[in-house]
């Protein structure tokens, strides 16, 4: 019995976690395969064997020991949240690959944008068992995709010394975070961290809103400030800010509103303000504690998903449990934070502000 695994999309923090946990569950029962930079490995033929010795050491390592793609002929998302078709005769040969290779089925490690990919051959009739990955937190059906609070961690720290320089120099230290059309990591690292304001795609904001807000507590004195703004935060009427980098990419990129903050706050003589983009460093690195227990138990119950042949399926965790939803309905779209979030709640009620109202007492 033959196995394939496979990651696509943006490196994450728990990718080799998931894979290590899979392998251990699965061997020496089935041969598994790790297919290179995703759904192209399995096009191409690319694959490795893996083995619990073979898996062993990056098990807590970063990034992906089976290297990744987020474009290419499998592209299926624009970064934009709208979908695209992989082209019929890619899917023809996709499928006579996974036949010659002689698999039971896959078990695919993605976000939005891979889910898509495994959601459209699994209609084509490949045995696909998802396990949700991304830090943006966006995928449909659970409550936590792992390397979310990896990136939650980092962006946490990296707001805690902006802090020293918002004290020291009385001035509005702003984080820009990624997260694409969705606030999870500019939310919880915006708690965790203590910001004074927090602009998410999901509340569009006021500039008035923001502007009163920083200037009314420099009249009360408190003139440090932190701020965290999501990639994809945008003002109430505007549009989101993407970014060109040239031809590399076959995703639009978002980015540059944790600047446009910074120049607009710094049209008022009384306000300093900086900007810091924390970009890929959020990505980076070893998962926290957290994402390794999660992805272990994600690789562990995706493994079993597959030895009961529930194929078509995502792992999900919910309300503290395992369970597993279709892959299809994981995709339909993306989950946002819901404006009435008890956690957006609890914030405005503590006086962080969200650039939609004005706050009746300051953080
Ligand atoms: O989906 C993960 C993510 O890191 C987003 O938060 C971000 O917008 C995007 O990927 C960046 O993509 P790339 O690695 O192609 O620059």
């Amino acid at each position: 019995m033959k196995v394939g695994i496979i990651n696509g999309g943006g490196d994450c923090p728990g990718l080799n976690t998931v894979i290590d946990s899979i392998v251990r569950v699965l061997y020496p029962d089935y041969t598994i395969y790790g297919f290179y930079k995703g759904f192209e490995g399995i096009l191409k033929k690319e694959y490795i064997e893996l083995t619990p010795d073979f898996t062993l050491p990056f098990r807590f390592e970063g990034g992906t020991f089976l290297k990744t793609v987020n474009k290419g002929v499998f592209a299926s998302k624009t970064g934009l949240g709208e979908s695209r078709n992989i082209e019929d005769d890619i899917i023809s040969q996709t499928i006579q690959s996974y036949k010659e290779l002689g698999l039971e089925g896959l078990i695919s490690l993605g976000g939005d944008g891979s889910m898509s990919i495994a959601n459209q051959l699994a209609k084509h009739g490949l045995n696909i068992i998802g396990v949700p990955k991304s830090i943006d937190n966006d995928l449909m059906g659970t409550d936590m995709t792992f390397g979310f609070q990896t990136a939650v961690e980092i962006a946490t720290e990296a707001l805690d010394r902006l802090e020293t320089t918002a004290f020291s120099h009385d001035r509005v230290m702003i984080l820009e975070v990624m997260g694409r059309s969705a606030g999870w990591i500019g939310l919880y690292s915006g708690l965790a961290g203590g910001a004074n304001m927090i602009l998410i795609p999901e509340i569009p904001f006021s500039w008035d809103i923001l502007l009163k807000h920083v200037k009314d507590r420099t009249t009360q004195g408190k003139k440090n400030m932190l701020i965290v703004v999501s990639e994809g935060a945008m003002p109430d009427g505007g549009e989101v800010i993407t970014r060109d980098i040239g031809a590399t990419s076959s995703e639009t990129l978002l980015g540059g509103i944790g600047e446009a903050v910074e120049k607009f706050l710094n049209n008022d003589p009384d306000i300093e303000s900086r900007s810091t983009t924390l970009g890929h460093i959020q990505r980076g690195g070893s998962p926290c504690a957290f994402d390794r227990v999660l992805s272990r138990s994600l690789g562990s119950e995706a493994a079993q998903l597959f030895m009961q042949k529930k194929f078509g399926q995502m792992v999900t965790y919910r309300n503290g449990a395992f369970k597993h939803i279709s892959i299809a309905n994981a995709v339909q779209e993306i989950k946002h934070i819901e404006p009435q979030d008890h956690l957006i709640q609890m914030a405005k009620s503590m006086g962080v502000c969200f650039g939609d109202e004005e706050v009746k007492h300051f953080q």
